[in-house]
């Protein structure tokens, strides 16, 4: 096994360690303990492992651990601040945007992302549901989570 010694930022917090040159930045994430990082497919199809890398939304399934070297992760953990929800997990609570949960941080991630980069922009719903593509839902049918990603862009 050949490893690389890597520094990152995880929601905030530093970390430096030694990776295996062939692992994923999800399953990286997970050894560490942040399981909001689902694996799904594990090939990049369904978004489910979705974080933030320097504020751009990837699927960690596909991102070796050692390309974050130097860079700023956040994951659905780190965006509950003091207690508090973020204004789009709080959008989620209340539009009923949650059924079984599995896809749900990758999700809330993914609007996240979104809604930063599409700041102070009026957005029509098609665009919104474009911006949502790339994450897969098995229970909700969709519309409460878009729904929550209006709701979050209007907090
Ligand atoms: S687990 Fe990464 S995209 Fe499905
Ligand atoms: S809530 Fe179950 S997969 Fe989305």
């Amino acid at each position: 096994m050949q490893t690389i010694n890597i520094k990152l930022t995880i929601n905030n917090k530093k970390y430096e360690m030694d990776v295996d040159i062939r692992k994923s930045l999800m399953d990286l994430l997970r050894e560490m303990g942040f399981t909001s990082v689902k694996q799904g497919c594990g090939v990049g199809e369904c978004g489910a492992c979705t974080v933030l890398v320097d504020d751009v939304s990837v699927d960690s399934c596909l991102y070796l651990a050692v390309w974050a070297n130097n860079k700023a992760i956040r994951t659905a953990e780190g965006e509950c601040k003091d207690g508090r929800l973020s204004p789009v997990q709080e959008a989620y609570v209340e539009e009923g945007a949650v059924q079984c949960g599995f896809c749900t941080p990758g999700l809330i991630m993914a609007t996240t992302s979104f809604l930063e980069k599409n700041k102070g922009k009026k957005l029509s719903r098609e665009e919104v549901k474009k911006g949502h593509a790339g994450n897969l839902c098995r229970c909700t049918g969709y519309q409460t989570i878009i729904n929550a990603a209006i709701t979050a862009g209007k907090k």
